[in-house]
C-alpha cells in the first residue's frame, strides 16, 4: 500500500516536473507510462492498458520489439554514429535493403519525419529546376487541404490549420492546396506547368483517419504522369502495415515517384526517416546540398533492417488487413447502438476512427479518459474524432478484448 502511495505521488511528481520544466507544446492524457511490451504498457502503479495510438504508429512492431532492440543494443555497443564525413559498415547494406525492399534506386535517410518530408520538396523543387526546366524560384508544390507533414516552417506553410500556423508567418512561398478526394481539382491546378510535385497522405492520419474513395490516388498519380509532377506520398502514418497493405498507396496499385517514411521504419526504437526515389530526381542532389548529421547512421541502419525485418516476418500487414476488417465492423455495429453518441467511423487495416457527437458537454476527450480508466489508451484529434490504431502484433482475442472495453465505455455516455 505504501508502495502503491509513493508510485502515485511519482506519477504526479513526473506530470508536475514536465508541466514546470517543459515547454506546452502538447496537451498528454493523464497517464504516466513506464514500460511497454507487444500490445501493452503500464503505468507507473503498474496498471496495464492497451495501447491504441501506438505512438502515432511507430510502434506498428509493438512496444519494445525483442528483435529491434537486440539490433539497437549490438551496434550501440559497437558504432553509433560516424557523420557522413566517413562511410560506415551499416550504410550502404541498408540502401541496398531498403531501396529492394520497396523498389526504388535510391535513398536518402534522414531522422524525423518532418525532415523526410522537407527532403521531398526539396528534391522536387530541385528536379523541377534541373530537369523539368521549370523557371527558377518558380516551382510549385500542391499539397491537400487538412493535411498534416510534421512542424517546420515550411511544413506549416503548406497547412490549413490555424493551431500550426497562427504567429508562425511568414510562410514559405510556392505552396498550392488542392481538396483532398478530388481528382478533377487537382487535374485544374495541373495546368499549371510550373508545378514540380504533389505531396499527399494516401490516408491522412492526423485529420482523423480519413481515407480516399477507391481509385483516387491512382488518377491522381496518372494525372501527375500526364503533366510531368512527381506523386510524393507521404506514408510516414500510413505505411508499413498501418492501412493492411506494405504501403497505403498499394491499396490503388500506386508506385510513389517519391516516398517518405518515419515513424515505424525503427518499430519505435529511435527517430528513422527516409526518402526513396528514382536517380533522376535524386542525383540532382550534389554533395554538400543537402543532409543531416545523424541521417544514415549506423544504429539507425541496423534498427531499420531489423524493424522492416519483423514487418515481414509477422506479416503485420497481413494482421492488419485481417483484422482491421473486424475493428471497423465491430465500431460500426457500435455505432449502431449508439447513434446519438456516434456519428460516424471510418477506417483501413488498423487504422480506425469514430467520430463522436458532443453529448451533455461530454466529448472525445472524456471518452478517452474513460477508456483510459478502463485500460485502453487513445487520443482525441481534433476534438471530436478517436483514432483507433493499435500496434499491428495484436492478436483477434486481444483485439476482441478492446473491442469490449469500448463498446462498454461508449455506453456509459
Ligand atoms: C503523415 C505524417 N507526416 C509527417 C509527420 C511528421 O513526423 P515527425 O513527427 O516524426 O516529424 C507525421 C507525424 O505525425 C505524419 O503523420
Amino acid at each position: 500500500m505504501e508502495t502503491m502511495m509513493q508510485n502515485k505521488i511519482s506519477a504526479q511528481k513526473a506530470i508536475e516536473l514536465e508541466d514546470k520544466y517543459g515547454a506546452h507544446n502538447y496537451h498528454p492524457l493523464p497517464v504516466v507510462l513506464e514500460r511497454g511490451e507487444g500490445v501493452y504498457v503500464w503505468d507507473m502503479d503498474g496498471k496495464q492498458y492497451f495501447d491504441f495510438l501506438s505512438a502515432y504508429s511507430a510502434v506498428n512492431q509493438g512496444h519494445c520489439h525483442p528483435k529491434i532492440v537486440s539490433a539497437l543494443v549490438e551496434q550501440a555497443h559497437k558504432l553509433t554514429l560516424t557523420s557522413r564525413a566517413f562511410y560506415n559498415d551499416s550504410l550502404g547494406e541498408y540502401a541496398k535493403f531498403i531501396t529492394s525492399y520497396f523498389g526504388f534506386d535510391k535513398v536518402l535517410p534522414m531522422n524525423t519525419g518532418a525532415e523526410g518530408v522537407e527532403t521531398a520538396l526539396k528534391l522536387a523543387r530541385k528536379w523541377a529546376y534541373e530537369k523539368k526546366g521549370v523557371v527558377e524560384n518558380e516551382a510549385k508544390i500542391i499539397v491537400c487541404r487538412n493535411n498534416f507533414h510534421g512542424r517546420t516552417i515550411s511544413i506549416v506553410s503548406a497547412s490549413n490549420d490555424e493551431d500550426a500556423r497562427k504567429n508562425f508567418g511568414p510562410f514559405t512561398p510556392g505552396i498550392i492546396s488542392v481538396e483532398y478526394n478530388n481528382a478533377e481539382a487537382l487535374a485544374e491546378l495541373l495546368k499549371d506547368k510550373t508545378v514540380a510535385g504533389f505531396l499527399i497522405e494516401p490516408v491522412q492520419g492526423e485529420a482523423g483517419v480519413v481515407v480516399p474513395e477507391e481509385g483516387y490516388l491512382k488518377k491522381c498519380y496518372d494525372l501527375c504522369k500526364a503533366n510531368n509532377v512527381l506523386f510524393i506520398a507521404d506514408e510516414i502514418q500510413s505505411g508499413l502495415g498501418r492501412t493492411g497493405k506494405l504501403l497505403a498507396c498499394d491499396h490503388d496499385g500506386v508506385h510513389p515517384d517519391i516516398l517518405i517514411l518515419g515513424k515505424a521504419l525503427s518499430g519505435g526504437t529511435y527517430p528513422v526517416s527516409a526518402v526513396l526515389t528514382i536517380d533522376e530526381v535524386m542525383l540532382c542532389i550534389k554533395p554538400g546540398q543537402h543532409g543531416s548529421t545523424y541521417g544514415g547512421n549506423p544504429l539507425a541502419c541496423k534498427v531499420s533492417i531489423a524493424a522492416l525485418t519483423v514487418l515481414k516476418e509477422e506479416k503485420l500487414s497481413e494482421n492488419s488487413e485481417r483484422l482491421g476488417k473486424i475493428l471497423l465492423n465491430e465500431l460500426k455495429k457500435i455505432q449502431a447502438e449508439n447513434p446519438e453518441l456516434i456519428k460516424l467511423v471510418r477506417g483501413k487495416g488498423l487504422f480506425c476512427a469514430m467520430v463522436i457527437k458532443e453529448r451533455n458537454g461530454k466529448n472525445a476527450w472524456d471518452v478517452c479518459i474513460e477508456m483510459m480508466k478502463n485500460g485502453l489508451l487513445a487520443k482525441p484529434t481534433h476534438g471530436d474524432i478517436i483514432r483507433f490504431a493499435p500496434p499491428l502484433v495484436i492478436t483477434e482475442e486481444q483485439l476482441m478484448e478492446c473491442i469490449s472495453i469500448i463498446r462498454k465505455v461508449v455506453k456509459q455516455f
